[in-house]
Formats: C-alpha cells, structure tokens, sequence
C-alpha cells in the first residue's frame, strides 16, 4: 500500500479518515468505527482539541491518574499525573505516603533564566564586529521594547545579551545570545519572536556601518531560535531523614540506606545504568509535565543534556549520610509555564491546574521535580529491596488479563490469586484458563 495524496489537509475530517483506512489498513469499517469511537462528534470540547494540531482524525487518549499525599514545603498536594505506564502513578503515591511521614519533600527554584540565540555568520574582522556590537547593543535593546512591554509589565524581559565568538568551532559562526525572564510563561513564543525582531536590527545595523578595513564582509542571520537546554532554569527537591526511620520492611535500615547509596552512585559513574535511572525520573516528570499542558520534549531534551553536562551521561540525584541523616536530591533544569499555551485551553489542563491549586510557574517546577524525585526513590527502593518486577507485574497484571479478553469477575478472581503469587503471562494466562474451565 503506496498511496499518494495532494491537499490530504484540504480534506475534511470523515473524508480524511475514509482515505485513510481505505489505502492502509486491512478492516476500513472496523478502524472507522474505532477512530469514531474516539472522538467527540460535534461538540465543542472536539472542536478545541481538533483545532491544537493539523491534519486531526480523531484523539489519543492517555489515563490521567492521581498520586495524592504529595506533601511538599509543608503543604498537600494531590498531583494530576497523564501517563499510561503501569506503577507510575502507585509508585508516586507510595512514596508520597511514605516521605509523609518523614518529614516531605522540600524543594526550592534555583534560578529562572532562560536562553535563545541568533546564530549568524559574518566573514570581516572579529575586532571590528566586537566593537560594532558595543555601540548597537542599546539600539538592539531599544528595538526591542514593544515586543517587551506585557512581559517587563509581569516583571520579566530581556536579562542579558552579548555577543559569542564561535569561530574557532566553525568558521565565521557568531551568536547572540540573549538571556531571558519570562514570568509565569514558559516563553518559547515570546523569546522567539524577539530573537527575530533582534536579528533583524542586528542585520540592518551591520550591514549599513561603515567597514573598516577593506570590502563590507558578508553577514548572514543562519537562524534565531530559543534553547531548550535551560541549565540556569533550575529547580532542587530533596528528602530527608534519619536513617534509623527509613524503617524498611525488607531490610535492616543502615543496609537499606547504603544501598540506595550506592544505587545513586551506579548512575553517577555508569552511563548504562544512568540512562534507566533517569527514565524513571522522567517517568514522574513527564506525566506531571503532560497532565498541566507542557512541553514534555523541552523538557526531555533538557534535562538529558544536563545529565551530560560535565561530559559523560550521568544520573540526576545525588544520595548521601550525614550526621545519621539519609537524603536524596535531584537537580533539574525546568523551562515551565502556567499562563499560555495549552494552559488555558486543554479542559483537563484546567482541571489539573485547578487540582495544583493554580500554581505559578516556579510552584510547578518545584511540584515537577518532586514528581519525578518521587519516582526515582520510588524506583530504587524497589530495586534495592524486592526487585521491580513483583511490584510492577502485579500492576501489570490487568493490562495481561485485558489482552486475554477476562470478564470483570474473571479479572477479580485472577487478581485474588495474586495477591500471594508471583505474576507472570504464563500464570495469568493458566490460572485464567483454570477459572474458565471450573
Ligand atoms: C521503569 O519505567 C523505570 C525503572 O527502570 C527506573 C529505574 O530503574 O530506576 C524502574
């Protein structure tokens, strides 16, 4: 099946979708019937959602879970979680619960500066760019004040902008780079929009100043974009407690706390490890990061290049014991909003900002971090005690029996049995079998 079309957008939805199951799948009628089954037939909540992106057939839905107990700075919170890995939401409330009674989670924003650049090529003397650029920069910063006057209103703006030499990395490569606080947006839309009013004075004042030193060199804006990479955007979460309340089931508490130690430290010197380890951090701040309307591949791409900013991956906490005090602490770099975006206009981001008690911007990078600092304490105490896998089969367990087609009552009784069983697709599948048979 190679179908071609021109103008597939031009289409309407019932014609898009027609075209589509007809030229790709085996059973039209049945997708059909599915992709309808998905959608909100004329109503407003559809229009909204089919009006986020292009080319909309239908919805993908994710489950919205929610991980309450969460108490943080002193304060509860029941955070709205959208993701539809098994045990992520049961992970984040156990740990909830069990840091409830040690004292919480305390987390703080470090910093809130965020980046974007002009990247442009210039081929004259860098002495005389250098110069040129200390004489415009006031016009530049001038240039740019209608663009700035709702944001400086809030209390943000334009934090800094200087002039980098990139040529020994590639030849005539030069940035702007231009630092920025943005308030409660996360800011994407109002740092790129002044990135290319910027590169365009920057353009028209170069190229009409007088050249120095021979022929006016060449000047080309290559592109002007923010950076997802926000080091200086940082938010800390940690835990604390005395080792002798770690109070572990499974294990003597100083053993418990050793191993989580050196689980930690695992992540700090081994990248294979350190990946894993921070899959299940994100694991936390993704769900977080989905369910109040965020941009969750900023954030990705953010946090792994921070993982790697000293030159090798490396896991995102850091464990230690002082003074018979356990802690685990994560950094993270969070570029968030609260205004903007889909914040307004996703109902269920409405819903899960009202549930967070409409945090600022800075609140939901503490509430971020904690989700995701949750999940790795979550994560390794699991690891270093039982396994994963007698935790994370047990809630497995419905998503196996719903491949095997069990009916409610079927599903009960399965799950009875293992309450006190080991689940594998093998057992689920032979004791299903069994209560079929009987
Ligand atoms: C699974 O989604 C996440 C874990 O692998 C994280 C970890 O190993 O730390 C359990």
């Amino acid at each position: 099946m190679t179908a071609r079309i021109d103008g597939f957008s031009k289409l309407s939805k019932s014609d898009k979708i027609d075209w589509i199951v007809s030229n790709f799948t085996h059973d039209p009628e049945g997708f059909k019937s599915l992709i309808k089954q998905y959608w909100n037939d004329d109503t407003e909540l559809q229009r909204i959602h089919d009006e986020f992106a292009e080319n909309t057939i239908s919805n993908f839905y994710l489950p919205l879970g929610i991980a309450p107990n969460f108490l943080i700075n002193g304060k509860i919170y029941a955070i709205p979680m959208a993701v539809e890995e098994s045990s992520v939401v049961a992970a984040a409330s156990n740990a909830a619960k069990y840091w409830q009674n040690r004292g919480g989670f305390k987390a703080v924003v470090l910093r809130t500066e965020k980046v974007g650049q002009v990247h442009f090529t210039f081929s004259g003397a860098s002495s005389w760019l250098e110069e040129a650029f200390i004489s415009l920069k006031p016009k530049l910063i001038q240039d740019l004040k209608p663009l700035m006057k709702n944001m400086e209103e809030r209390g943000g703006g334009l934090l800094s902008l200087e002039l980098r030499n990139k040529t020994s990395l590639l030849d005539n490569y030069y940035q702007l780079h231009a630092t920025f606080e943005t308030k409660d947006a996360m800011g994407a839309n109002f740092i790129n929009s002044c990135l290319e009013q910027l590169a365009a004075s920057w353009e028209e004042e170069i190229d009409r100043r007088e050249y120095t030193g021979g022929d006016h060199p060449d000047t080309e804006i290559i592109m002007s974009i923010l950076s997802n990479y926000v080091p200086d955007c940082i938010v800390r979460a940690e835990v604390s407690c005395p080792v002798n309340v770690l109070d572990e089931d499974a294990m003597d508490t100083e053993l418990f706390a050793r191993k989580m130690i050196q689980a930690v430290s695992i992540a700090q010197v081994e990248p294979f490890r350190a990946v894993t380890h921070n899959k299940g951090i994100m694991n936390g701040v993704d769900a977080v990061v989905l369910a109040t309307g965020n941009d969750f591949r900023a954030v990705e791409a953010g946090v792994h290049a921070y993982a790697a900013r000293e030159g090798s991956y490396k896991g995102l906490t850091e464990a230690w014991i002082e003074d018979g005090q356990f802690s685990l602490r994560i950094d993270l770099p969070l570029a968030l909003g609260t205004v903007g975006g889909l914040t307004r206009l996703h109902p269920l981001v409405r819903f899960s900002m009202e549930v967070l008690g409409q945090p600022s911007a800075k609140e939901l990078m503490e509430l971020v971090a904690v989700a995701g600092l949750a999940q790795n304490f979550a994560a390794l105490r699991s690891l270093v005690t039982t396994g994963i896998q007698q935790g994370h089969m047990k809630m497995h367990l419905l998503n196996i029996l719903n491949q095997l087609g069990a009916s409610s009552t079927e599903k009960e009784k399965v799950v009875a049995h293992f309450k006190t069983a080991t689940v594998s697709f093998n057992e689920a599948q032979q004791v299903l079998e069994q209560i079929r048979r009987s």
